[in-house]
């Protein structure tokens, strides 16, 4: 889709549906709905007057400017109480407006930049851009029958003073990037896991950092088994896919790096501790922790932000047969802590703790992980409300919640308590890889904290990879228009946020 700017007034540009933004209980005299009203002869005051549309968050209404205007129609977009106003709910209206356009058939739509009265407006301009582009994602790769509505081709935003024009260009391109990572994102997750597989993973990751001027390593089997990764190779021992170890790294500064490590499991059975059978297709998003590093990659390297990135992804399979590992069964981690697995279905710790003890050779000056964990995590904060992160360094969650607040993607802290920790104790080896029924996310991340040693964040997006849903007027908050069916991509948008506040 073709983003542009114009330094003109909203009522004199051509498309097929301007939009503009109307306040609940705010009289719209003033500015772009106000001059849009006026050109009308008065039809939006009509339209809030008897009541029809009342500006609440992402309420939408049409009107037709029957040649008074060069613009077909007009999209009046609700942004909800004034005082309400926020970066996230600019992002929603968009792409409330956008998908509005869309259902209607416009291939060309024009909007000043919502909220720009009160908010900064080259983060209202990339709340915006990010919210048309999210909201009108769509997986269409194995459909064979048409659209019924073609894709909108241009988005113009429409800057009247010309001392904006620069602050909203830049605006543009962030939220280009940003959302080229989170469709990237998106993409992997929603490709079957009979195509995603983890070579197929590899070499998506191996394209996306060709294609950005990123390194890219893609480590094989050989290269696993040398660095001892057994608690990663008993995962991957039971699938004829063979595992693949991505390596990653953006140089956008010579400091000790940052690395983001991603859980890959291309698709989660269970292995021998079998799921069953309702839902188990969801653990195709079982690689969304990896999705997110590979389009935060994207999203970072387009911004050349000044950081030293370093991504790791241990993907693999976790299947049942004659080759899997199995409960009872004892491992060596690569740090030389020895796992004994009392659930094969508690894989993804058994991936990271491996990749968390190799991260420790970049010399990281934090670490972060994010996986799609635990049904646990779920049940704690809820299907798409929040993820849940765990941090061993008070600044370093500081940083965590102000990407989070900055990116508009929720993450909630849960503590590291050493009552978990006595949760994973066993007769049988140093640890075990599961706490047993009502050990909660907790235990996970203290397994995981085992093989860190570094200042290290864990975010667990279980609850937040998938939206099963999509956005309808009767869920506004857990599945907001920027939100679309399948996998969301969550966790770009942080990693993004957290890269630019970075120092
Ligand atoms: N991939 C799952 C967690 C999951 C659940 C992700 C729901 C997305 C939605 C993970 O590998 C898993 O199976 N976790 C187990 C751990 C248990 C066996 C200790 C769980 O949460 O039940
Ligand atoms: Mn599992
Ligand atoms: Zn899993």
């Amino acid at each position: 889709m073709d983003i542009k700017i114009s330094n003109s007034l909203i009522q004199a540009v051509s498309a097929d549906a301007i939009l503009v933004s109307l306040y609940e209980g705010v009289d719209i005299s003033s500015g772009a709905t106000g001059a849009v009203d006026m050109a009308l002869n008065g039809a939006v005051s009509e339209l809030v007057n008897a009541k029809d549309v009342r500006g609440k968050l992402n309420e939408t209404a049409i009107l037709y400017s029957r040649g008074v205007m060069p613009a077909q129609r007009v999209i009046v977009v609700g942004l909800g109480k004034i005082e309400d106003i926020s970066l996230d709910r600019i992002r929603q209206a968009a792409a409330a407006g956008a998908k509005k356009a869309r259902e209607l058939g416009c291939k060309t739509i024009a909007s000043c930049v919502f909220g720009a009265s009160s908010m900064d407006i080259s983060s209202a301009a990339q709340s915006m851009v990010e919210g048309t582009l999210l909201g009108l994602y769509r997986w269409r790769k194995n459909h064979t029958s048409p659209v019924e509505r073609e894709d909108v081709d241009s988005l113009t935003l429409v800057e009247s003073n010309a001392q904006k024009i620069e602050a909203v260009e830049s605006g543009i391109s962030t939220g280009q990037s940003v959302a080229s990572g989170v469709y990237c994102a998106r993409d992997l997750v929603n490709q079957s896991p009979n195509n995603m597989t983890p070579a197929a993973l590899a070499e998506s990751a191996q394209n996306m950092a060709n294609e950005a001027g990123i390194k890219c390593t893609v480590h094989d089997l050989e290269w696993i088994r040398s660095q001892n990764m057994n608690a990663y190779l008993s995962v991957a021992q039971g699938s004829a896919n063979p595992p693949k170890f991505i390596e990653m790294e953006y140089n956008g500064s010579d400091e000790p790096p940052l690395v983001f490590v991603g859980k890959g499991i291309t698709f989660d059975t269970g292995g021998i501790s079998l799921k069953g059978a309702d839902g188990m297709e969801d653990m195709r998003s079982d690689m969304s922790g990896a999705a997110a590093v590979i389009g935060a990659f994207k999203a970072i390297a387009k911004l050349k932000l000044p950081v030293h990135l370093v991504g790791l992804i241990a993907a693999c399979e976790n299947m049942p047969s004659g080759t899997a590992y199995r409960p009872a069964d004892v491992v060596r981690a690569r740090n030389g802590k020895t796992i004994e697995i009392i659930n094969t279905d508690a894989e993804g710790r058994m991936t990271l703790a491996d990749a968390l003890s190799y991260a420790a050779e970049f010399k990281p000056k934090a670490v972060i992980d994010l996986a799609t964990l635990t049904g646990a995590c779920v049940t704690a904060l809820g299907q798409n409300v929040a993820a849940g992160y765990f941090a061993n360094d008070d600044s370093l969650a500081q940083k965590v919640n102000e990407a989070s607040n900055a990116s508009g993607e929720k993450l909630w802290r849960l503590p590291l308590y050493v009552e978990y920790y006595e949760k994973i104790k066993t007769d049988y080896a140093d640890i075990k890889n599961s706490g047993g029924a009502g050990s909660g996310v907790g235990s996970s991340a203290v397994f995981l904290e085992e093989f860190t040693s570094y200042p290290w964040t864990h975010w667990d997006i279980a609850g937040m990879a998938l939206d099963k849903i999509g956005s309808t007027p009767l869920y506004p908050h857990t599945h907001p228009p920027h939100v679309t069916r399948g996998a969301t991509g969550f966790g770009v948008r942080a990693l993004v946020s957290f890269a630019r506040e970075w120092k």
